[in-house]
């Protein structure tokens, strides 16, 4: 297996990457109607999210029976707070598209003991999942979820505190640092490889330095994304950027 399993799709811009994305993700939903999609947020899936409700729109698509399950969700916020990941898929898909909101699951922040919600979550898992497909993005620390760098590869849905880095690279979408939430709730590892696809979407040059580590470098819980090297079925979407330190 190893890093051969993977297809790497070199894309020039942002704007490919988003409209190879959404093919990848409407063919899956095409082909099988009752699709479970394994959902993302932060940056780098807007643009995929923007090209499916285009789709949808435009009569293409058909989300009716599509389940979806969010990898995860600031501890402390809910679908009322705009940084919530709950506001952001409603914003961006949920509420543009048909799909069933029985169906859409992302971890509850708002449930304040960890161990409920994170199992409450994991039944959900285990209900509906595995993912036939899951979107990832990747953080400046080789995240995925919110899998920060850690000495073993959690299993299923746990909380986590973020890591200094992440917290720097989310403060974005706050008024301020300190309005960060610490902690999230997050699907883990275990979960995300038993997936059956991984799309994994990168974009920009400042993603260039950790991509090549985690497609090319040893497989260490040290950068959680170079364990997608084991699974069978990966699709790595970049652009040029991103790319750059590779080949
Ligand atoms: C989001 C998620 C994170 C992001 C990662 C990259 O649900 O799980 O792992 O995919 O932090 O974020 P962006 O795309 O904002 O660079």
């Amino acid at each position: 297996m190893g890093v051969k399993a993977m297809r790497i799709y070199r894309v020039k811009d942002y704007e490919q990457l988003s409209k190879v994305a959404a093919n990848r993700i409407a063919a899956q939903v095409t082909l099988k109607p009752d699709s479970v999609l394994g959902v993302a947020t932060g940056s780098t899936p807007v643009g995929m999210y923007e090209n499916l409700v285009k789709m949808y729109e435009g009569g293409d698509l058909d989300f009716s029976q599509v389940t979806t399950i969010n990898l995860d969700e600031y501890k402390g916020l809910g679908k009322e707070s705009s940084q919530s990941y709950a506001y952001y898929m409603e914003e961006k898909l949920f509420s543009k598209v048909n799909l069933n909101r029985k169906r859409t699951f992302v971890p509850d922040g708002t449930e304040p003991d960890s161990e409920k919600a994170c199992q409450a979550y994991n039944e959900v898992l285990h209900r509906v999942g595995p993912a036939d497909i899951q979107v990832l993005g990747i953080g400046h620390d080789g995240h995925i979820g919110f899998n920060e760098p850690a000495d073993y590869f959690p299993d299923e849905t746990h909380c986590v505190a973020l890591d200094e880095m992440t917290i720097q690279a989310n403060k974005r979408f706050f008024e301020s640092e300190a309005e960060v939430p610490g902690e999230s709730y997050t699907m883990g590892i275990g979960t995300i490889m038993r997936a059956k696809s991984i799309l994994l979407l990168v974009s920009g040059a400042e993603k260039a330095g950790i991509l090549k580590k985690a497609l090319y470098g040893p497989v260490t819980p040290g950068v959680p994304a170079s364990i997608l090297q084991f699974h069978p079925d990966v699709t790595v979407i970049a652009d040029e950027e991103a790319l750059k330190e590779i080949e």
